[in-house]
């Protein structure tokens, strides 16, 4: 991978949504970006549309050990100078706690939760000095019913977070971006893209007038991985458009 800053990103979940923002504000931004996901088909729709030079989709499913090690041996194998991962790949399932499953509880913590740990575990040893952005939720900190696999899930996130930054500082920095309500609606695949109807009422509960869009996040993600947040580290930086600041008496 040939790229103008030398550095190369890691960016989990990648080919759509949030994540394929953060690829894209990357590419902008100078880095080589590996983009990963399970799904083939919106990797290729996404390498295509992106078309960055320096872009390597990669298929690779988070929750599976040999993958994520194969993954970070072939970082090693080709020598990449590996500055920042961005642990994006997440997913929901929204049951009452009585009709889950476990399967569907361990997929959702393997998805979420345990992909940090696995690529910590393995990218973090060839990381001279680097990032890991990771992506929580304001639902790490509030919740609507049935939500208890995704929000424990990212419970966990916040804190692993913090953890990793303890463990893995002052050569890595560690961080987590918590987004409210991001419309995605329009950056998936062809065969899932629609327009969700957002209503004025959906933009005004927002104290920044509007629901979020995945380009915040994604700018918070550069910010973070940038030497202008070389103080920061451990943090869970909520970008919500202060959604979560609004106090509502029904
Ligand atoms: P999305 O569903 O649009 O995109 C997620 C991507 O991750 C997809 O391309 C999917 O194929 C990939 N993925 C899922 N499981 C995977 C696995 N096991 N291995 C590899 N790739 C996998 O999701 P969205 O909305 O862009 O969310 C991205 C992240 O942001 C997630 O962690 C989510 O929890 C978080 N988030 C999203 C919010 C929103 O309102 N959209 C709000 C707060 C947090």
């Amino acid at each position: 991978m040939n790229n103008s800053t030398g550095k190369i990103c890691i960016v989990t979940g990648g080919a759509q949504g949030i994540g394929y923002h953060i690829c894209s504000t990357l590419a902008a931004e100078g880095y080589a970006v590996v983009m990963v996901d399970c799904d083939q088909e919106a990797l290729d729709e996404a390498a295509e549309t992106l078309n960055a030079p320096d872009l390597l989709p990669w298929r690779a499913d988070v929750t599976k050990e040999d993958e994520m090690k194969w993954l970070f041996a072939s970082a090693e194998k080709n020598g990449w100078n590996l500055h920042g991962i961005v642990n994006n790949a997440g997913i929901s399932r929204n049951t009452s706690v009585t009709q889950l499953t476990l399967d569907e509880w361990n997929l959702v913590l393997h998805t979420n939760l345990t992909s940090i740990f696995l690529t910590a575990k393995y990218g973090s040893p060839l990381m001279n000095r680097g990032c890991i952005v990771n992506i929580s939720s304001t639902r790490a900190l509030m919740s609507e019913p049935d939500t208890e696999a995704y929000s424990a899930s990212k419970g966990g996130v916040t804190a692993l977070t913090h953890a990793l930054a303890v463990s893995l500082g002052p050569k890595i920095r560690v961080n987590a971006v918590s987004p409210g309500w991001i419309d995605v609606s329009r950056d998936k695949k062809t065969s899932l893209k629609r327009t969700e109807k957002i209503t004025a009422e959906d933009h005004s509960q927002h104290p920044c007038g509007r629901v979020g869009r995945p380009q915040d996040a994604a700018s918070m993600v550069g910010y973070l991985l940038s030497p202008a947040a070389e103080f920061i580290t451990g943090e869970n930086i909520v970008v919500d458009g202060g959604m979560t600041r609004k106090m509502i008496y029904i």
